[in-house]
Protein backbone atom coordinates (compact mmCIF):
# COMPACT_ATOMS: atom_id res chain seq x y z
CA UNK A 1 0.00 0.00 0.00
CA UNK A 2 1.03 3.13 -1.05
CA UNK A 3 -1.51 5.64 0.34
CA UNK A 4 -2.81 5.89 3.88
CA UNK A 5 -6.79 5.67 2.88
CA UNK A 6 -9.30 6.37 5.23
CA UNK A 7 -13.04 5.21 5.39
CA UNK A 8 -16.47 6.46 5.24
CA UNK A 9 -15.41 8.70 1.87
CA UNK A 10 -12.56 10.62 3.86
CA UNK A 11 -9.32 10.18 2.06
CA UNK A 12 -6.03 10.90 4.08
CA UNK A 13 -4.27 13.60 2.48
CA UNK A 14 -1.41 11.88 3.53
CA UNK A 15 1.04 9.10 1.47
CA UNK A 16 4.32 7.00 2.38
CA UNK A 17 6.98 8.25 0.24
CA UNK A 18 10.35 6.85 1.13
CA UNK A 19 12.29 9.30 -1.45
CA UNK A 20 15.99 8.79 -2.43
CA UNK A 21 18.65 8.82 0.06
CA UNK A 22 20.05 12.59 0.52
CA UNK A 23 23.08 11.68 -1.29
CA UNK A 24 21.22 9.66 -4.25
CA UNK A 25 18.78 12.86 -5.30
CA UNK A 26 19.06 14.47 -8.40
CA UNK A 27 21.85 17.21 -8.18
CA UNK A 28 19.54 20.70 -9.07
CA UNK A 29 22.99 22.75 -9.42
CA UNK A 30 22.74 22.87 -13.35
CA UNK A 31 18.87 24.09 -13.44
CA UNK A 32 19.45 26.82 -10.51
CA UNK A 33 20.85 29.32 -12.95
CA UNK A 34 22.22 32.26 -10.14
CA UNK A 35 21.57 34.11 -13.71
CA UNK A 36 18.39 33.43 -13.76
CA UNK A 37 17.93 33.79 -10.04
CA UNK A 38 19.73 37.12 -10.23
CA UNK A 39 17.31 38.17 -13.14
CA UNK A 40 14.28 37.11 -10.93
CA UNK A 41 15.18 39.20 -8.55
CA UNK A 42 15.85 42.30 -10.89
CA UNK A 43 12.17 42.06 -11.38
CA UNK A 44 11.26 41.84 -8.15
CA UNK A 45 13.75 44.43 -6.86
CA UNK A 46 11.47 46.49 -9.56
CA UNK A 47 8.11 46.03 -8.64
CA UNK A 48 6.83 48.74 -6.45
CA UNK A 49 6.38 48.62 -2.77
CA UNK A 50 4.28 52.07 -2.32
CA UNK A 51 7.01 52.63 0.65
CA UNK A 52 5.23 49.87 2.77
CA UNK A 53 6.82 48.22 4.86
CA UNK A 54 5.23 45.23 7.09
CA UNK A 55 5.82 45.33 10.65
CA UNK A 56 4.63 41.81 12.25
CA UNK A 57 1.37 40.30 13.22
CA UNK A 58 -2.13 41.85 13.50
CA UNK A 59 -2.67 39.95 16.56
CA UNK A 60 0.09 41.28 17.99
CA UNK A 61 -0.85 44.72 18.07
CA UNK A 62 -3.04 44.64 20.85
CA UNK A 63 -5.05 47.03 22.69
CA UNK A 64 -3.86 48.48 26.07
CA UNK A 65 -0.29 49.21 25.09
CA UNK A 66 2.36 50.18 22.44
CA UNK A 67 3.88 47.81 20.41
CA UNK A 68 7.41 49.09 18.61
CA UNK A 69 9.88 48.24 16.07
CA UNK A 70 12.63 49.72 14.02
CA UNK A 71 11.77 49.35 9.97
CA UNK A 72 14.52 50.92 8.08
CA UNK A 73 16.64 52.55 10.97
CA UNK A 74 13.20 54.00 11.52
CA UNK A 75 11.97 54.14 15.31
CA UNK A 76 8.10 53.60 14.75
CA UNK A 77 4.95 52.95 17.43
CA UNK A 78 1.89 51.41 16.54
CA UNK A 79 -0.85 50.94 18.96
CA UNK A 80 -4.93 50.27 18.81
CA UNK A 81 -7.46 53.23 19.09
CA UNK A 82 -10.56 52.30 22.05
CA UNK A 83 -11.96 50.93 18.56
CA UNK A 84 -9.33 48.87 17.41
CA UNK A 85 -8.18 51.19 14.78
CA UNK A 86 -4.47 51.69 14.20
CA UNK A 87 -2.21 54.03 14.79
CA UNK A 88 1.55 54.58 14.03
CA UNK A 89 3.98 57.49 14.40
CA UNK A 90 7.53 57.88 15.45
CA UNK A 91 8.76 56.27 18.18
CA UNK A 92 10.37 58.97 20.01
CA UNK A 93 8.19 61.84 22.15
CA UNK A 94 7.94 65.29 20.79
CA UNK A 95 9.02 66.40 24.08
CA UNK A 96 11.83 64.96 25.20
CA UNK A 97 12.56 61.69 23.28
CA UNK A 98 11.17 58.90 25.80
CA UNK A 99 10.56 55.77 23.97
CA UNK A 100 7.07 55.45 23.10
CA UNK A 101 6.92 51.62 22.92
CA UNK A 102 7.01 51.65 27.05
CA UNK A 103 4.33 53.86 27.52
CA UNK A 104 0.92 53.43 27.98
CA UNK A 105 -2.31 53.32 26.05
CA UNK A 106 -5.44 55.04 28.07
CA UNK A 107 -8.19 54.54 26.18
CA UNK A 108 -6.43 54.46 22.81
CA UNK A 109 -4.11 57.13 23.71
CA UNK A 110 -0.71 56.64 23.68
CA UNK A 111 -0.12 58.62 26.93
CA UNK A 112 4.08 59.19 27.62
CA UNK A 113 5.59 57.82 30.80
CA UNK A 114 8.07 60.58 31.34
CA UNK A 115 5.72 64.03 31.29
CA UNK A 116 2.05 63.08 30.71
CA UNK A 117 2.13 64.01 26.58
CA UNK A 118 -1.28 61.94 25.31
CA UNK A 119 -0.98 61.50 21.05
CA UNK A 120 -4.10 60.64 19.42
CA UNK A 121 -2.53 59.36 16.64
CA UNK A 122 -3.02 63.00 14.84
CA UNK A 123 0.07 65.40 14.23
CA UNK A 124 0.68 66.55 17.57
CA UNK A 125 3.98 69.29 18.39
CA UNK A 126 6.04 68.04 15.62
CA UNK A 127 5.06 64.51 16.01
CA UNK A 128 3.52 63.52 12.45
CA UNK A 129 1.75 59.76 11.91
CA UNK A 130 2.76 57.58 9.79
CA UNK A 131 0.11 55.72 7.23
CA UNK A 132 -0.96 52.44 9.10
CA UNK A 133 -2.62 49.16 7.34
CA UNK A 134 -4.35 46.11 9.09
CA UNK A 135 -4.75 43.61 6.51
CA UNK A 136 -6.08 41.11 9.05
CA UNK A 137 -3.28 38.83 9.40
CA UNK A 138 -0.42 41.54 9.32
CA UNK A 139 0.15 45.00 9.84
CA UNK A 140 1.95 47.34 7.60
CA UNK A 141 3.72 50.81 7.76
CA UNK A 142 4.47 53.32 5.36
CA UNK A 143 7.82 55.24 5.52
CA UNK A 144 8.21 57.77 2.50
CA UNK A 145 11.51 58.80 4.16
CA UNK A 146 13.17 55.44 4.36
CA UNK A 147 11.38 53.71 1.12
CA UNK A 148 12.31 56.27 -1.18
CA UNK A 149 9.68 55.40 -4.13
CA UNK A 150 6.40 56.93 -5.07
CA UNK A 151 3.87 56.06 -2.10
CA UNK A 152 0.84 54.20 -2.61
CA UNK A 153 -2.34 54.22 -0.83
CA UNK A 154 -2.23 50.91 0.24
CA UNK A 155 0.18 48.08 0.15
CA UNK A 156 0.38 45.61 -2.12
CA UNK A 157 -1.19 42.56 -0.21
CA UNK A 158 -1.08 39.26 -2.21
CA UNK A 159 -4.87 37.46 -2.44
CA UNK A 160 -5.23 34.88 0.44
CA UNK A 161 -8.04 32.78 1.16
CA UNK A 162 -11.27 33.78 2.36
CA UNK A 163 -10.55 35.01 6.41
CA UNK A 164 -12.82 33.15 9.03
CA UNK A 165 -12.50 30.21 6.41
CA UNK A 166 -8.56 29.97 6.56
CA UNK A 167 -5.70 29.06 9.59
CA UNK A 168 -3.09 31.73 9.79
CA UNK A 169 0.04 32.32 11.95
CA UNK A 170 2.83 34.01 11.62
CA UNK A 171 6.45 33.55 12.01
CA UNK A 172 9.48 36.09 12.62
CA UNK A 173 13.22 35.73 12.26
CA UNK A 174 15.91 38.19 12.00
CA UNK A 175 19.33 37.48 10.08
CA UNK A 176 22.39 39.85 9.24
CA UNK A 177 21.44 40.32 5.38
CA UNK A 178 19.76 42.95 3.20
CA UNK A 179 15.93 42.26 2.27
CA UNK A 180 17.66 41.28 -1.43
CA UNK A 181 19.38 38.22 0.19
CA UNK A 182 16.13 37.04 2.25
CA UNK A 183 14.08 37.28 -1.63
CA UNK A 184 16.78 35.41 -3.57
CA UNK A 185 16.85 32.66 -0.92
CA UNK A 186 12.98 32.43 -2.10
CA UNK A 187 13.89 32.61 -5.33
CA UNK A 188 16.10 29.56 -5.67
CA UNK A 189 13.07 26.77 -4.99
CA UNK A 190 15.87 24.54 -6.35
CA UNK A 191 17.54 23.76 -2.70
CA UNK A 192 14.36 22.47 -1.14
CA UNK A 193 14.95 18.61 -0.88
CA UNK A 194 18.91 19.07 -0.69
CA UNK A 195 19.33 22.13 2.08
CA UNK A 196 15.99 20.69 4.36
CA UNK A 197 15.22 17.12 3.40
CA UNK A 198 13.52 17.13 6.71
CA UNK A 199 10.74 19.42 5.10
CA UNK A 200 11.00 18.57 1.74
CA UNK A 201 10.96 15.03 -0.41
CA UNK A 202 11.05 14.99 -4.41
CA UNK A 203 10.95 18.66 -4.97
CA UNK A 204 11.35 19.26 -8.82
CA UNK A 205 11.19 22.72 -10.12
CA UNK A 206 8.51 22.32 -13.49
CA UNK A 207 8.30 25.67 -14.66
CA UNK A 208 10.77 28.75 -14.07
CA UNK A 209 9.94 32.38 -14.99
CA UNK A 210 10.43 33.61 -18.34
CA UNK A 211 10.08 37.55 -16.84
CA UNK A 212 6.08 37.13 -18.55
CA UNK A 213 3.22 38.65 -16.51
CA UNK A 214 2.84 35.38 -14.83
CA UNK A 215 6.87 35.36 -13.69
CA UNK A 216 6.58 32.25 -11.27
CA UNK A 217 8.29 29.24 -10.49
CA UNK A 218 5.79 25.86 -10.34
CA UNK A 219 7.06 23.41 -8.13
CA UNK A 220 5.95 19.70 -7.67
CA UNK A 221 7.21 18.83 -3.69
CA UNK A 222 5.85 16.31 -0.94
CA UNK A 223 5.54 17.78 2.80
CA UNK A 224 7.41 15.79 4.49
CA UNK A 225 5.18 15.50 8.00
CA UNK A 226 6.49 13.10 9.73
CA UNK A 227 8.96 10.24 8.80
CA UNK A 228 7.73 8.91 5.51
CA UNK A 229 4.38 10.28 5.53
CA UNK A 230 3.95 13.25 2.82
CA UNK A 231 1.38 15.37 1.64
CA UNK A 232 2.26 15.77 -2.31
CA UNK A 233 1.44 19.70 -3.36
CA UNK A 234 1.81 21.58 -6.48
CA UNK A 235 3.14 25.34 -5.60
CA UNK A 236 4.05 28.06 -7.57
CA UNK A 237 6.13 31.04 -6.03
CA UNK A 238 6.04 34.53 -7.23
CA UNK A 239 7.28 38.17 -5.68
CA UNK A 240 4.43 40.13 -5.84
CA UNK A 241 6.64 43.22 -4.06
CA UNK A 242 10.31 44.28 -3.88
CA UNK A 243 10.15 42.71 -0.63
CA UNK A 244 7.82 40.07 -0.45
CA UNK A 245 8.10 36.37 -1.94
CA UNK A 246 4.52 34.32 -1.91
CA UNK A 247 4.37 30.93 -2.45
CA UNK A 248 0.52 29.46 -3.10
CA UNK A 249 -0.64 26.15 -3.02
CA UNK A 250 -2.08 25.42 -7.07
CA UNK A 251 -2.75 21.49 -6.74
CA UNK A 252 -3.65 18.89 -4.15
CA UNK A 253 -4.26 19.20 -0.60
CA UNK A 254 -4.98 22.76 0.90
CA UNK A 255 -5.31 24.66 -2.60
CA UNK A 256 -5.09 28.82 -2.02
CA UNK A 257 -3.17 28.46 0.80
CA UNK A 258 -0.39 31.19 0.79
CA UNK A 259 3.15 31.01 2.84
CA UNK A 260 3.67 34.80 2.48
CA UNK A 261 7.49 36.09 3.06
CA UNK A 262 8.15 39.42 4.23
CA UNK A 263 11.39 40.75 4.34
CA UNK A 264 11.91 44.08 6.56
CA UNK A 265 14.84 46.19 7.28
CA UNK A 266 15.50 46.66 10.31
CA UNK A 267 18.65 48.98 9.44
CA UNK A 268 18.64 51.86 7.10
CA UNK A 269 19.62 51.33 3.70
CA UNK A 270 23.18 50.78 2.87
CA UNK A 271 23.99 49.99 6.54
CA UNK A 272 27.43 48.42 7.17
CA UNK A 273 25.21 46.06 9.72
CA UNK A 274 22.22 44.97 8.14
CA UNK A 275 19.70 43.16 9.88
CA UNK A 276 16.70 41.84 8.13
CA UNK A 277 13.72 40.68 9.77
CA UNK A 278 11.94 37.89 7.98
CA UNK A 279 8.34 37.70 8.69
CA UNK A 280 6.05 34.84 7.23
CA UNK A 281 2.29 34.29 7.22
CA UNK A 282 1.25 31.25 6.77
CA UNK A 283 -2.68 31.34 5.83
CA UNK A 284 -3.71 27.78 5.14
CA UNK A 285 -7.08 27.32 3.64
CA UNK A 286 -8.67 23.43 2.76
CA UNK A 287 -12.45 22.44 1.56
CA UNK A 288 -11.72 19.51 3.97
CA UNK A 289 -14.28 18.72 6.67
CA UNK A 290 -11.96 18.31 9.18
CA UNK A 291 -10.77 21.06 8.41
CA UNK A 292 -13.31 23.12 10.64
CA UNK A 293 -11.79 21.23 13.54
CA UNK A 294 -8.30 22.95 12.59
CA UNK A 295 -9.90 25.93 12.68
CA UNK A 296 -11.19 25.86 16.10
CA UNK A 297 -7.57 24.51 17.07
CA UNK A 298 -6.14 27.10 15.03
CA UNK A 299 -4.59 28.24 18.78
CA UNK A 300 -2.88 24.95 19.04
CA UNK A 301 -1.39 24.37 15.65
CA UNK A 302 -0.17 28.09 15.82
CA UNK A 303 2.99 27.12 17.26
CA UNK A 304 3.63 24.17 15.71
CA UNK A 305 3.02 26.16 12.38
CA UNK A 306 6.06 28.42 13.56
CA UNK A 307 8.18 25.43 15.06
CA UNK A 308 8.35 24.19 11.13
CA UNK A 309 8.42 27.62 10.02
CA UNK A 310 11.68 27.98 12.46
CA UNK A 311 13.53 25.34 11.63
CA UNK A 312 12.89 26.20 7.81
CA UNK A 313 14.27 29.53 8.60
CA UNK A 314 17.28 28.46 10.46
CA UNK A 315 18.77 27.04 7.67
CA UNK A 316 17.42 29.89 5.06
CA UNK A 317 18.37 32.92 7.33
CA UNK A 318 22.19 31.06 7.10
CA UNK A 319 21.80 30.85 3.07
CA UNK A 320 20.91 34.57 3.05
CA UNK A 321 23.68 35.79 5.20
CA UNK A 322 26.26 34.04 3.50
CA UNK A 323 24.94 35.37 0.22
CA UNK A 324 25.27 38.87 2.13
CA UNK A 325 28.67 38.10 3.29
CA UNK A 326 29.90 36.79 -0.19
CA UNK A 327 28.59 39.99 -2.00
CA UNK A 328 29.94 42.29 0.84
CA UNK A 329 33.27 40.83 -0.12
CA UNK A 330 32.83 40.95 -4.35
CA UNK A 331 32.85 36.82 -3.94
CA UNK A 332 29.57 36.07 -4.59
CA UNK A 333 29.72 34.24 -7.94
CA UNK A 334 26.48 35.27 -10.86
S1 LIG B 1 9.37 62.86 27.03
FE1 LIG B 1 7.33 62.38 26.63
S2 LIG B 1 6.22 63.82 27.76
FE2 LIG B 1 8.26 64.33 28.16
FE1 LIG C 1 14.65 27.17 1.95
Amino acid sequence: MNEAEGTAGWTSPLRIRRGPRWNEQRPTWREAKPALIADALKRASARPSGNWFVVGASRDVVGGRPHGRTVAGVEVVLWRTGTGALRAGPGACPHLGAPLRDSRVVCGTLLCHWHGLALDGGPFAGWEPFPVHDDGVLVWVRLDGAGGEEPLERPVVPPRPVPGGAVDAVFTAVGRCEPEDVVANRLDPWHGSWFHPYSFVDLRVVDAPRGDARDAFAVEVSFRVAGRLVVPVRAEFTAPGPRTVVMRITEGEGVGSVVETHATPLTAPASARPRTAVVEAVVAASDRRGFALARAAAPLLRPLVRRTAGRLWRDDLAYAERRWELRGSGRFPG
